[in-house]
């Protein structure tokens, strides 16, 4: 998608379709409808008058040869309530007009700006190209890109300053790096083995000039990490450990961030094999890996003064001939034994040993998204992600991330009492903790190979994937995470 500004009046703009915004209060007479020329408003109001134009949040009204402008095509979308105007609410409308746009063949838009401030203009470039994204790459009819080729945000004549180029990169950066995450989520896991997620990452890495190490199935094991590889070693897909750094100069030597994302590129559950109903879904299990690599991506180009190292344990889980069992009992990177009572309760394995080796490479700051259970989708739904660690810190900065992104995060307990739960009778741990509260152990457990490490959890298992169609964005990945992750990393550097 090309992004430009356009300072000329809004009546000449020549766009196949100009896009204005107004509130269900004044659906004539508020939001950009404002900035259109007075003939063009009075249209607006004989609509409105004949209830063909209310103002509801994402009705799309659609006016052919509109009196007073040059484009083809006005759409107008209604905005809702004016006092729940919201950052998030303008990305979404400017994603609503995108899908609704390129969904009728039209390839050029030109958004009306309400206001030129830095932050208006990211949230319209990222709703924008988050909305320009369907999942069905492999349909093979009519599925020659049919998105939006020029986005242009005009502001009728006001000119712009450097900080709204900046806005606008870094509206792009986000947009693509949360689209690249959904990408990788989206794909089957016959064409995304750990190989290939391994291949993304270095292509990814190289593009952006990020180093990037990927470890094999001997390098693994010579590393002594038993819970990865008790994992690993039920797939004939090769397992993949995958690292990338940034070390931007003149940052400090700490912190170093950790971003470990679970990277399971399929969840048969293993032996403990799961219902076959929903299986298909666990294609999605390398959602965790999938953000970092987008974060990275994002890192990697909006440069933060902050250190930040990437790692992410990529395999299969399956129940192969030589897969581990229930009853197994490993050891993992740490020196910690666990008792295996559940083969399906895979990420937490994966993901101790990969914290342990973070630590070992240097982290003093661990913060972890996993499709770790669905016992948060139960507590939470498909809406909110679950947050979780001791340290109030490093909690707090990452809720407050969350909220200045738009990103639902809610804080869930982790307390002492928990532990009881997982453990083992034979070993150190137990790698589940039974049905009830079973977020907070998974997250429990993956907390003890952080030591007194900083740790922060996220739990996307529900918010991974959108099972509805929204006016803004299709069904399917939803690249959750990967704003609040780069607002985190921008916000510590500034
Ligand atoms: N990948 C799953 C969790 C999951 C479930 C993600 C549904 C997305 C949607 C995870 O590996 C898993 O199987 N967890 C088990 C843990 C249990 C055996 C302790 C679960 O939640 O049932
Ligand atoms: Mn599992
Ligand atoms: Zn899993």
């Amino acid at each position: 998608m090309k992004i430009e500004f356009q300072s000329a009046p809004l009546a000449q703009l020549s766009a196949t379709a100009l896009v204005a915004y107004s509130f269900e209060e004044a659906p004539a007479s508020s939001g950009t409808v404002e900035k259109l020329p007075e003939e063009t408003r009075g249209l607006l109001r004989e609509m409105h008058e004949a209830g063909e134009l209310t103002g509801k949040a994402f009705e799309c009204t659609p006016v052919r040869r509109p009196d007073g402008l040059s484009a083809d095509k006005l759409l107008v979308v209604g905005a809702g309530k004016s006092e729940k105007f919201s950052e998030t609410q303008l990305r979404h409308l400017a994603g609503a007009a995108v899908r609704h746009l390129r969904s009728r063949g039209v390839r050029q838009m030109a958004w009306i700006l309400g206001s030129v401030a830095p932050s208006t203009i990211t949230a319209v470039v990222d709703g924008a190209l988050v909305a320009d994204f369907d999942p069905d790459r492999y349909r093979t009819e009519s599925n020659d890109k049919k998105g939006i080729d020029t986005l242009s945000l005009a502001t009728g004549g006001e000119q712009f300053s450097s900080d709204a180029h900046a806005a606008l990169v870094r509206g792009r950066i986000l947009g693509e790096a949360q689209n690249f995450t959904r990408e990788l989520v989206n794909e089957p896991s016959n064409q995304l083995t750990p190989t290939r997620l391994a291949d993304q990452a270095e292509k990814m890495a190289a593009r952006f000039g990020l180093v990037c190490e990927v470890l094999g199935p001997e390098e693994i094991q010579k590393l002594k990490m038993g819970a990865f590889w008790a994992v690993a070693q039920g797939s004939r897909e090769p397992s993949r450990f995958i690292i990338i750094r940034y070390s931007p100069e003149g940052a400090p030597p700490e912190p170093v961030i950790g971003l470990i994302g679970k990277g399971i590129t399929f969840d048969s559950g293993g032996i403990s094999i799961k219902p076959s109903d929903n299986m298909h879904e666990m294609k999605t299990d390398m959602a965790g890996g999938a953000t970092m690599l987008g974060v990275m991506q994002a890192v990697a180009q909006i440069k933060p003064r902050v250190r930040v190292v990437a790692l992410i344990p990529a395999t299969e889980n399956m129940p192969g001939g030589n897969a581990y069992k229930p009853g197994d009992v490993i050891t993992s990177m740490s020196g910690k034994t666990i008792e295996v009572l559940n083969t399906d309760a895979e990420g937490r394995l994966v993901l101790a040993d990969a914290l342990t080796y973070a630590k070992r490479l240097g982290c003093t700051v661990l913060i972890d998204a996993a499709t770790l259970t669905g016992a948060v989708m139960v507590a939470l739904g498909s809406i909110t992600t679950g947050v979780f660690g001791w340290n109030k810190d490093w909690v707090n900065r990452l809720l407050a991330a969350a909220h200045h992104a738009g990103e639902k995060m809610w804080q869930m307990p982790v307390d002492e009492d928990y532990r009881e739960l997982y453990k083992s009778s034979i070993a150190d741990l137990a790698n589940t903790g039974g049905r009830y509260g079973g977020a907070i152990t998974g997250a429990m457990f993956i907390g003890e190979f952080a030591g007194d490490t900083p740790w922060v959890h996220l739990d996307i298992a529900g918010t991974r994937w959108a099972n509805d169609e929204k006016p803004y964005r299709a069904k399917g990945p939803t690249g959750h995470g990967v704003r609040t992750l780069v607002q985190l990393l921008t916000d510590f550097a500034s």
